[in-house]
């Protein structure tokens, strides 16, 4: 890269930035509001159309090839790309001199082909200098070493010297690209998720953070239960960093893990916070958001998004699997992204090849990487950008492809993302407006999700597997669900799913009584409502404040051994024989009727594995055990919409995707063939706006293809 040289001094004296950091805002997240509203931008204002585009990484080719690239993407139909996350090098080559001339030039180029820019604060890796300089800046690990300096993603969220190089770094290149018409928005750095440092600073802070939320030492000890081994502190400074590793040899108190968590999910919210006051001071015109990860543990990702306008996540279906098979898991993460801000979405990164670090993964088929934007769009995506245009010949990241290949050329890949691209803009005009609405929802809850990870109570549990049963049974069964957090209007719905709702506030416990009572359908299982909110067992016998709801009671329980399985069979309302595994409640029926019970284990004989109550006006489920088949969660999914008088508008073939997107006027009907083998579905009356061809009953769809009917 040619650099030209124009060089912005800073003269910053640390102390005096020092002084402003010691009073930035430091309430905890959890005392910050409770409102689960925001008030959110649009991803596309009207006059912009659906964004398509790619990762750009003009840094890591000549000068001379920019004009090349850019040229192909507009040819391609792309209309944005993304830039400089990793480049603060680049930008700041020495602490306080700035360099964006080779910025802008690209940013020229963009403007003469009509393709917006979204830059990105660089933060997700320091320069060198900066690790050499500042070593506090690199996050120490647990065994109280510092991370060498070589890779990314490595730095300490508490240190006062990295927040200050990183407000400083962001306000210099707001200042700078403040009025570049290209310029349409920023992303945060890059995948905030880290970094579980444990430096003394990260240790008074977490002290600080936990002085906030309780005022009193008293308060601490009993939220924790720290009676327990006799932990008590006497004063705030005994207050240790928790030894949170997963597993049986995690000792520390698990009411003390769970705020190091919610303490380390704040510290990338504070981080990120300060980059966003920044630029919504300097560029209030310019959109901020962040690529996310799909199901990431690190952060309370309802908090972290709160401060953006819209979300924004990275999709990247094809991990291990030999061939194409259903990618339900992208589906269930853009409803999750959707859920997050009740909004549409942008993917920030999207597969665009063969991935790898160090050995790489299966080449998307033939239509392959089509489908994968075509399960966004379904879904509420309003635009997806390629990660990446060309694949790099150095580095990591080799061996992640991107549209182009190593050599340049614009083949298969590209010829398929331009396809896309060009049919993006034949549906526009009817995608404006439209989101997904859903009768159905399902609660994640990061106190629960983390809570779990803490302790599991069986070894197989863990929030995404249990969810993803049930989530796949509605995907099989044409039936889209938005992902709520607990504090959602639960009345919105008619069917509330709470798949292993470990941690249990009462308020959330009564509203979903009431939401039952005025009738709702409820479904909720094992493990629901053992812990409150500090991590501890309420001491009541299970399921607690549900019991009326759900009419049962649960005296006893009993994890079940690796390859241990026990028999299932469905009563007259369900069914079908089934097999249990890894975990039974001993369930009673009190009030509930029994719909499936254990066969052939006379110590199960007495209780329920499956059971339904009506409540109020409404009816709640309960499943006692992990069932090993799919058919039990179709069947239960059935049942379930039933009650709820939830009437999918198509029964799809199994590996047919069906999504409805409205609004504006509009109903688009998504219909996505994920086999190999060529489908046939009977839609209803409309357009296909693909083809422009008329529907009224059985389309065929070939492997990967996809329908998009105006209804
Ligand atoms: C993402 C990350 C990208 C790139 C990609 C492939 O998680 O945001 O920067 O690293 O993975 O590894």
């Amino acid at each position: 890269m040619k650099n030209k040289k124009t060089l912005y001094s800073f003269s910053i004296v640390a102390a005096t930035l020092l002084i402003t950091l010691a009073s930035c805002n430091t309430t905890p997240v959890s005392a910050q509001a409770k409102s689960c509203k925001a008030e959110v931008q649009p991803v596309n204002p009207p006059d912009r159309p659906i964004l398509v585009g790619a990762d750009y990484y003009p840094e890591h080719w000549p000068e001379e090839r920019w004009e090349t690239d850019i040229k192909l993407m507009k040819d391609a139909g792309f209309n944005v790309v993304r830039l400089a996350e990793f480049s603060w090098i680049y930008m700041e080559p020495t602490e306080g001199q700035y360099e964006f001339d080779w910025l802008d030039d690209v940013l020229d180029l963009l403007a003469r082909y009509d393709i917006y820019a979204i830059i990105c604060t660089p933060t997700a890796v320091m320069p060198a200098w900066l690790a050499q300089k500042y070593p506090d800046a690199l996050a120490t690990k647990a065994d109280g070493t510092r991370i060498v300096w070589g890779g990314r993603k490595n730095n300490c969220f508490s240190t006062g010297t990295y927040r200050l190089l990183s407000e400083r770094i962001t306000r210099a290149m707001a200042e700078h690209f403040k009025d570049n018409p290209v310029v349409i928005g920023w992303q945060t750095d890059n995948e905030f998720g880290g970094t579980d440092c444990r430096c003394s600073i990260c240790r008074t802070e977490f002290q600080d953070w936990l002085r906030k939320k309780y005022g009193t030492l008293d308060k601490l000890n009993q939220a924790w239960g720290n009676h327990f081994w006799g932990l008590e502190f006497t004063t705030w400074g005994e207050i240790t960093v928790p030894d949170n590793r997963v597993g049986r040899w995690a000792s520390s108190n698990p009411s003390a893990c769970l705020d190091w968590q919610r303490f380390t999910s704040w510290l990338n919210i504070r981080f990120q916070k300060d980059q966003i006051d920044i630029i919504r001071e300097i560029c209030p015109h310019h959109f901020v958001t962040h690529n996310l990860m799909p199901f990431h543990k690190g952060i309370n990702y309802y908090e972290f998004t709160k401060d953006l306008d819209f979300v924004s996540f990275d999709n990247y279906p094809i991990w291990g699997a030999k061939r194409p098979k259903i990618s339900y898991r992208a589906a269930a993460a853009a409803d999750f992204m959707r859920g997050l801000k009740q909004k549409n979405f942008l993917i920030m990164e999207q597969t665009a090849g063969p991935h790898g670090w160090s050995s790489l993964q299966r080449n998307p088929w033939p239509g392959e990487i089509r489908l994968f934007c075509y399960q966004q769009l379904a879904h509420g995506a309003d635009g997806q950008i390629w990660f990446r245009w060309r694949t790099c010949t150095a580095g990591r990241e080799q061996y992640w492809h991107g549209i182009l290949g190593h050599d340049g050329k614009p083949l298969r890949r590209y010829k398929e993302a331009a396809q896309v691209a060009k049919e993006y803009r034949k549906l526009d005009e009817h995608l404006k407006g439209t989101t997904v609405r859903s009768d159905v929802a399902i609660i994640y809850d990061y106190d629960t999700v983390w809570a779990l990870q803490i302790q599991p109570g069986y070894p197989a549990n863990n929030f995404e597997d249990v969810m993803r049963r049930y989530y796949d049974a509605l995907f099989r069964a044409g039936v889209n669900a938005d992902f709520i957090p607990t504090c959602a209007d639960f009345s919105k719905y008619k069917l509330v799913l709470a798949p292993d709702l470990y941690v249990l506030r009462d308020k959330v416990a009564n509203n979903l009584n009431d939401f039952v009572k005025k009738g709702g359908t409820l479904f909720t299982d094992c493990r629901v409502g053992v812990k409150d909110e500090n991590n501890l067992c309420h001491p009541r016998t299970l399921p607690g404040l549900l019991s009326k709801a759900l009419g049962i009671r649960i005296e006893e329980y009993s994890a079940v051994a690796d390859k241990v399985e026990y028999k299932v069979s469905g009563t007259d309302g369900f069914p079908g024989s089934f097999t249990a595994k890894h975990y039974v409640d001993w369930v009673t029926p009190e009030n509930a009727s029994t719909l499936a019970r254990y066969e052939g284990e006379w110590h199960l004989k007495p209780f329920a594995a499956l059971t339904k109550n009506t409540y109020g006006k409404g009816k709640a489920w309960y499943a006692g055990t992990v069932i090993k088949e799919d058919a039990f969660y179709d069947q239960l999914i059935k049942n379930l919409l039933e009650d709820a008088a939830i009437h999918p508008l198509i029964k799809p073939p199994l590996g047919v995707e069906v999504s409805i997107r409205q609004g504006n006027g509009q109903k688009l009907l998504f219909v996505i063939n994920h086999t190999e083998e060529q489908q046939t579905v009977s839609v209803p009356v409309g357009t296909e706006l693909l083809t422009g061809k008329t529907t009224d009953g059985p389309i065929t769809l070939n492997t990967f293809e996809v329908a998009v009917i105006k209804l």
